[in-house]
């Protein structure tokens, strides 16, 4: 079943901007073969205040002939900001509409429009602006998925600021450690917010970073609140909120916050100073192509996150050109990403690659079963969403609460189901086919990391035929191979092998922020020539790629990548643990949990308020997202003679495989049967 293919949609391939695998292949042929000329073909599409100075990409991949480095069109001006609102608004966009709003309650919906948006991104750039904020300065974002959160990304991306936003579901404590390492100078939060049913006081996790901040001898001056949950009513009347769509029908919630007024600052107080005409302009500061737009902090495999950078031009002309194709973008589109903005994919497909193409789209603030497990699919019905653009792990969430949830709507407008984050297996996409989409619309099963940027493998909507569970073919510009062990390229059908790409592509990350070093050593040390991207893949016998996971130790959890080595640092800090193993186990909705093996201090057992406590390290160090399912004791840890954990034998004592193959690097073969007697009886 898995190796059936399913052919492009016909209603769209009429229209379709690649409508053939034949035309498909000779646009990737040529992005190959002449990758200037095919991306500065595109780049005549977007605004660019001055041209490149030089040459318009440049590279090294091999780090033994030096440092490895990517640059497109440097020396070439340009503003983000500028490309995806003014650019618009004088090719007459400027009502349409930019975004839907639809917030956690169901009564709760804004909208605004291209103008509306430049409008207040301008405000509250003068607003950064006052407070001293300029090119180059790093501004922490801690927001739900709200307006507000796109206009204070486009107002730093205005002033060339660089954005580093932190999920909102990290902890204190995550949140602080991203602060130090960008040394951001403000922090832009709000009161707080609901995720269905729960409410999380955002500004006390924002109040204990900043205090954490400066027990680190860090100080930040500004956090800009946004009142989210108890709009004030006066703020609505003037007009001075940030859509004309208003009131909010929300109750209003008395959430209680402190307030440190030297510090505090109401976002409606400091934008009710900019009503005047001369305030809601603002020009952009004209950035170089290479200079940074935002950073993004990713798990790394030795437990501390990595400041993903990604710089101005290239990142704007590949987020633009992937949305344009992979999603088939046409005008009249209403497109939605249910990601939050504070992962990547909400960076470039929240954000980014619609605004930059002048799309409608949907910001929705809730959780996918909240009030019911027909939400998503009632947004679709109500905002005639034409684009649709979600994670494997949402689908099987929402495929177990059965079909008449999709059934009692009419999701009729769709026509292209984007799916993103971890491997889709392929009884999740037939039912994506065939519940959400009724077998007419395309699946695009699309392939690619925080650090890439935007997608690098995927099947585009009129040309490419599908088999579940395959990302298909390479995106254009992209040169994937699969390696073996040794760094030999196999060509043909294969078993599994390393993914890496062999020549840059615009929207690729430069460097991890504060750390080149890193940055080289993660991606380009192991096989010198080749991006690594740390997963594993195979090609079939037609030239289909599929990926088969990450071959470092990270887990994919709901499509987020987490580090077994920080949970495991999590958890050992626990005064009862002498030490801790962490793996992937596979979970039915998740795709994959932690499980960790605990070894306990003297006088210390494993009872449930242990492991209760356990966890709790990990929600507070991390965040809640990254607590392990199960957590078992273990006598001891199977190691190899020089002392490393063989995780390969703890997956398998995990889900109760005894057939451990090859153990003779083993130290201590007696310590496995003593781990899997203490393997719960309940899993
Ligand atoms: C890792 C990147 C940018 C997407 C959001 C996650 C896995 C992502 C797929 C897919 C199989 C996938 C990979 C990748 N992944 N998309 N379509 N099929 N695996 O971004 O947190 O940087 O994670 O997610 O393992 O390396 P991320």
């Amino acid at each position: 079943m898995a190796n059936k293919e399913f052919l492009p949609p016909s209603h769209l391939k009429a229209s379709a901007h690649v409508s053939s695998m034949a035309q498909y292949k000779q646009m990737y042929e040529q992005s190959i073969s002449d990758p200037e000329s095919f991306w500065r073909e595109i780049a005549k599409d977007l605004h660019w205040e001055s041209q490149p100075s030089d040459k318009f990409f440049d590279y090294n991949f091999d780090h033994t002939s030096g440092p490895i480095f990517v640059k497109w069109m440097q020396g070439a001006k340009t503003n983000v900001a500028y490309n995806v609102l003014d650019r618009h608004i004088q090719n007459g966009k400027g009502d349409k509409i930019a975004f839907y709003w639809e917030g956690n309650d169901v009564m709760d919906e804004k909208k605004i429009t291209f103008s509306e948006l430049k409008t207040e991104v301008c405000r509250f750039a003068n607003v950064l602006k006052d407070f001293g904020i300029q090119k180059g300065n790093k501004v922490s974002l801690y927001m739900p998925m709200i307006l507000e959160l796109v206009i204070a990304m486009l107002a730093c991306a205005r002033l060339g600021v660089v954005h580093s936003i932190v999920f909102a579901g990290f902890s204190a404590e995550a949140l602080t450690n991203r602060i130090l390492d960008a040394k951001c100078c403000a922090i832009v939060t709000a009161d707080g917010m609901w995720r269905g049913t729960k409410l999380i006081n955002l500004k006390n996790i924002a109040d204990e970073a900043i205090k954490r901040c400066k027990e680190n001898g860090y100080n930040i001056d500004h956090c800009i609140v946004v009142r989210h949950l108890s709009p004030n009513p006066n703020e609505l009347r003037n007009g001075n909120s940030c859509t004309q769509q208003i009131p909010a029908k929300r109750p209003c919630y008395d959430l209680k916050i402190n307030w440190d007024s030297s510090r505090d600052k109401w976002w409606h107080d400091l934008m009710s100073t900019k009503t005047d005409e001369e305030s809601k302009k603002c020009p952009p500061v004209w950035c170089d192509a290479e200079d940074p737009l935002f950073m993004l902090y990713t798990s790394g495999s030795t437990g501390k996150p990595k400041g993903v950078l990604h710089t101005t031009g290239g990142y704007m002309l590949y987020a633009y050109t992937t949305f344009k194709y992979v999603f088939d973008y046409h005008d009249d589109d209403v497109f939605w990403c249910t990601a939050d903005i504070g992962w990547i994919t909400g960076h470039s497909y929240v954000c980014y690659g619609p605004l930059v193409n002048g799309s409608t789209s949907v910001i929705f603030e809730g959780v996918p079963y909240y009030p019911t497990a027909g939400r998503y699919w009632e947004i679709v019905e109500k905002y005639k969403v034409s684009k649709f653009y979600t994670a494997p792990t949402a689908i099987r969430c929402l495929m177990k609460y059965g079909d008449e949830f999709v059934n009692n709507h009419d999701v009729s407008s769709l026509k292209v189901l984007g799916s993103v984050g971890e491997p889709i297996n392929p009884e999740a996409w037939l039912w994506y086919h065939n519940v959400v989409g009724k077998g007419k619309c395309a699946v695009v099963d699309t392939f690619w990391q925080t650090e890439t940027g935007g997608h690098v493998l995927t099947p585009l909507p009129g040309a490419t035929p599908t088999k579940p569970g395959s990302a298909t073919f390479p995106f254009f510009g992209i040169r994937p191979a699969i390696l073996t062990a040794e760094g030999k390229e196999v060509k043909g059908p294969v078993e599994e092998g390393y993914l890496v790409f062999k020549q840059p592509w615009p929207g690729m990350m430069r460097t991890v922020y504060g750390n080149h070093e890193r940055f080289e050593t993660t991606y380009f040390k192991k096989f010198p020539g080749y991006y690594c991207t740390g997963d594993g893949a195979r090609r079939d016998e037609d030239d289909y790629i599929w990926i088969t996971g990450r071959i470092d130790d990270m887990v994919n959890v709901s499509g987020h990548l987490i580090s077994t080595a920080e949970v495991e640092a999590a958890i050992a800090e626990h005064s009862a643990v002498a030490e801790a193993a962490v793996v992937s186990h596979p979970h039915s909705v998740k795709g994959e949990c932690t499980y960790g093996f605990v070894i306990l201090n003297d006088g210390f057992e494993l009872t449930d308020k242990l492991i209760t406590e356990l966890k709790c390290k990990v929600r507070t160090k991390i965040g809640p997202f990254a607590q392990p399912d199960y957590i078992q004791y273990a006598p001891g840890l199977p190691k190899t003679r020089s002392g490393k954990i063989m995780r390969r034998i703890l997956r398998k004592i995990a889900v109760g495989d005894t057939d451990f193959g090859d153990i003779s690097t083993l130290a201590d073969e007696s310590v496995l049967g003593l781990i899997l007697k203490h393997r719960p009886q309940t899993i």
